[in-house]
């Protein structure tokens, strides 16, 4: 297996570092900026002290998509945004017959992926772990979980044999049959990113105060509400079951510390994935995590007033530049609650 790393980011060092130094062959395909950050070498480390490190010697970086042509798997590690231009270029490469793996959050990434690269297999996966870049060249797994690769039919070999080289490399990773239902499952626990990046605060400080916490509840309720009357059985990812989390972050403050003490467990100054994009400038997921449970909602007959305007407030802070820094009161009442 010739594996490839289309995007080399956060998600695309740490999984081709850890596989690279589990000794799989591995190109990765990114930005003039990422190989300039990585002529040194790489690091990978884990939130338990797992470290790995790769010399320059050791990392096959391009930042041509030609370079992946001669894979034979591929894990697809951009945002969703860019998608459509990753699948592109896929095609410009000349990659054809390889395993196409979407490592994205969001629902639509691997339908899209299929559509723009009809001559390769394209499977959906789900990454449970946050991984961050720390300094220029470190790439950090903050948490635990197994990655779930999508597995069923035909394809269950291919996937079972991507999932236990993975696995190999200190990558836990497994595979199933009803992917959208994982997929469904990591979307609720994503919904978070719109209420810390609206908030401007850190996320420990954002999700100990109950007011920010009741906006996640209604945005969390609708989307069960419109994944029943869709038919999706959302997965348990991590701790806590998608059904529970609505009663959970509702309650008083000091119970919700005493109840929930795992998910404070976060360092201070942790920010969520997306308010780490609204600083580097980059386009925010929002139109795949809760604008996909507005689509659902459409689709299905579902109000979902409060994730259309996470949605669109988090587009407008994204086109500002800047978060609005709103108060716990002040998003419940502009959400409508
Ligand atoms: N980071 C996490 O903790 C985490 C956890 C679970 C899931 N995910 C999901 O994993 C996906 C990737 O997230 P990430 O945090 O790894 O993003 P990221 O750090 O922004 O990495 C993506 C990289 O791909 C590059 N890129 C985009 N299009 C490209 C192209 N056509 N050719 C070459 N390089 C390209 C980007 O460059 P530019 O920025 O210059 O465009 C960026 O460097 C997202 O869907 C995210 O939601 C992330």
């Amino acid at each position: 297996m010739h594996f490839g790393i289309l995007g080399a980011g956060s998600i695309g060092c740490y999984v081709g570092g850890m596989l690279a130094a589990g000794g799989e062959k591995v190109t990765m395909v990114g930005r003039p900026a990422m190989a300039n950050r990585l002529a040194a070498g790489m690091d990978m480390t884990r939130y338990d002290g797992l470290a790995r490190e790769l010399d320059p010697n050791s990392i096959d970086f391009s930042t041509s998509a030609r370079a992946l042509a001669r894979c034979d798997t591929i894990l697809v590690c951009v945002k969703s945004g860019d998608t459509e231009e990753a699948g592109r270029t896929l095609l410009e490469a000349g990659v054809e017959g390889a395993t196409i793996v979407s490592l994205q959050n969001g629902i639509s990434n691997a339908d899209q992926l299929r559509v723009l690269a009809p001559e390769c297999t394209v499977l959906a996966a789900m990454v449970p772990f946050n991984v961050a870049r720390i300094g220029e060249s470190r790439f950090h797994r903050g948490t635990e979980g197994t990655l779930v690769i999508e597995g069923d039919g035909p394809d269950a070999e291919t996937s079972g044999e991507i999932a236990r080289r993975l696995s190999q490399a200190h990558i836990a990773a497994a595979t199933a049959s009803d992917i959208k239902s994982v997929l469904w499952g990591k979307l609720a626990m994503n919904l978070n990113n719109a209420v810390n990046v609206l908030s401007g605060l850190p996320l420990k400080a954002q999700l100990s105060q109950r007011a920010y916490r009741l906006v996640l509840a209604a945005s969390v309720r609708e989307a069960l509400a419109a994944m029943q009357a869709g038919g999706i059985n959302p997965a348990k990812i991590g701790k806590v079951r998608p059904q529970i989390i609505p009663a959970v972050v509702s309650l008083p403050d000091w119970l919700f510390r005493l109840v929930a003490a795992n998910m404070l467990k976060i360092d201070e100054e942790a920010r969520s994935s997306m308010a780490e994009d609204l600083d580097a400038g980059r386009k925010p997921e929002i139109d795949w995590l809760n604008g996909e449970i507005v689509r659902l909602g459409l689709r299905t007959g579902i109000a979902t007033p409060v994730n259309a305007k996470l949605s669109q407030m988090v587009n407008r802070a994204f086109a500002e530049g800047k978060s609005p820094n709103l108060s716990g009161a002040e998003l419940l009442r502009k959400v409508g609650l």
